[in-house]
């Protein structure tokens, strides 16, 4: 049975490891030519790699993606090997720990840390939008979709940059479904609840995967393999009537009343639940 993204060309940001790389591995095993961009060459290289050892088509490119002239490059290979883009998966985003160290509060924000998240999270959003969005007109149809978070939608105690980043891609989101819907592209934001990459397990402290786990409805936390089953839908034909929008697979992480971990705290405490 052919894939669902068969003849189709993917370009996934960030795809180098974690969520991306999971994206890049099972649009491919839809069919989808995939392209697999990454500021780091050797691991875009490694996971293009790979899904052409099991029988895919992929290239790994090495771009940044805040820089224009890098984003402009990467489309223009993209063009010259698959002659064609029909999915853009922005996807990139810095979120490594001397980032997160720096991106606090408000009145203790690092004002680079700040202009760090802007120009990778979301203006480089927008810079694979314009370079690639041309080439999704020429044939009249394309899907965009934007990785965003629950941060991205509701208040919390750090990580400001990477929020009001996260809140700017769901509206880029509409603007680009307002802008070309009608020549046939849509644009959808995609809110991730946790889904961390196996080894990302290891690097959290057990007391935070703890709490956050708590605030998911679903007995687990997400997994990367969860969220590109959500991303192939948004790239393929199924969720040809959604644009626009922003689509939630956070287990129910941004669902519920702020008070319900503590609720079930005091009914357990007399008794009063199993839940
Ligand atoms: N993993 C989660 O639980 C989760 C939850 C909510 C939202 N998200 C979102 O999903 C996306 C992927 O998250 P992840 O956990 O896989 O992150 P990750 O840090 O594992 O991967 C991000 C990738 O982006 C690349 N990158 C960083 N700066 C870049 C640049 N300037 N140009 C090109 N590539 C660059 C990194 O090298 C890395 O490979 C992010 O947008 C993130 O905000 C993830």
């Amino acid at each position: 049975m052919a894939g669902k993204l068969e003849g189709r060309v993917a370009i996934i940001t960030g795809a180098g490891g974690g969520l991306g790389a999971e994206c890049a591995r099972v649009l491919a095993s839809q069919g989808a030519g995939v392209v697999v961009v990454d500021i780091n060459s050797a691991a875009a290289e490694a996971v293009a790699e790979s899904i052409r050892a099991s029988g895919g088509k992929a290239i790994g490119v090495s771009t940044d993606v805040s820089q224009e002239a890098d984003v402009k490059a990467m489309v223009e290979t993209v063009v010259s090997h698959f002659g064609r883009i029909d999915v853009l998966h922005n996807n990139a985003a810095i979120l490594n720990m001397e980032q997160r160290q720096k991106d606090r509060d408000v009145i203790n924000m690092d004002v680079d840390a700040w202009d760090r998240a802007m120009a990778v999270n979301l203006r480089g959003a927008m810079l694979c939008c314009k370079h690639a969005i041309p080439e999704m007109l020429k044939l009249g149809r394309g899907s965009v979709i934007f990785a965003t978070s629950g941060l991205g939608a509701q208040g919390d105690v750090t990580l400001s940059a990477y929020a009001a980043s996260k809140a700017g891609l769901m509206m880029l989101a509409k603007s680009v479904a307002a802008q070309y819907g009608k020549q046939g592209v849509r644009s959808n934001a995609l809110q991730i609840g946790l889904a961390p990459a196996e080894n990302a397990h290891e690097t959290m402290p057990a007391a935070l995967l703890t709490i956050i786990r708590e605030n998911h409805l679903t007995p687990e936390l997400g997994t990367p393999r969860q969220i590109a089953d959500v991303v192939a839908f948004l790239a393929s034909d199924e969720s040809s009537f959604i644009t626009g929008t922003t689509i939630v697979a956070d287990g129910g992480f941004g669902s519920h009343t702020p008070s319900m971990v503590g609720m079930k705290a005091l009914f357990a405490q007399s008794g009063s639940n199993k839940m």
